[in-house]
């Protein structure tokens, strides 16, 4: 079975992963994605939330299955069998920082990173932005899937 991994905080999930996530379906008999457990970083989802809206907006792929981890990623990769991580590439400006994880990746246990180039309609979006306008009260649909959008409006006005 060839299995690849696409990690990542999705924090939220939005419109540019999860294009990258179904086309990845397509290409592989599993796509597990992964939910880094970073306790350091503050997030809006707590990793339960972020795993339950994956769960929902990648249904519709029979062969995608969400989980999350802890500490390296070639060590997650080891656990379950997976040698390739997939990443979306969006414009030059993630390039550098993407190539060195992929190389240190190879490095320590010779798991293989393929790049995938982001749908030019994403190629703008990042969680981040999408909190960030969201707070501010701009509009964010279309950016992230409609389940993610009422979750958002209402993590948000709680705050
Ligand atoms: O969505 P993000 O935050 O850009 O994803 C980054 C992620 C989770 C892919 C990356 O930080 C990662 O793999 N973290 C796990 C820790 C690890 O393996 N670090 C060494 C990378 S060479």
């Amino acid at each position: 079975m060839h299995r690849v991994v696409c990690p990542g905080s999705f924090d939220p999930v939005t419109n540019g992963h999860l294009d990258i996530i179904s086309r990845a379906s397509g290409l592989y008999d599993e796509v597990v994605v992964a939910v880094l457990i970073n306790v350091t970083k503050h997030s809006l989802f707590t990793v339960d939330e972020r795993v339950e809206m994956l769960t929902e907006v990648t249904a519709h792929c029979g062969n995608v299955k969400i989980d999350r981890f802890h500490g390296l990623l070639v060590d997650f990769c080891a656990a379950n069998g997976i040698s390739a991580v997939i990443k979306g590439l969006r414009a030059v400006t993630d390039f550098e920082y993407e190539m060195q994880m992929a190389q240190m990746n190879y490095r320590m246990a010779k798991v293989e990173t393929l790049f995938m180039t982001t749908n030019p309609l994403y190629s703008f979006l990042s969680s981040s932005l999408v909190k960030e306008i969201a707070r501010y009260g701009g509009d964010v649909s279309g950016l992230v899937p409609d389940p993610v959008l009422s979750r958002l409006r209402a993590r948000l006005a709680e705050e």
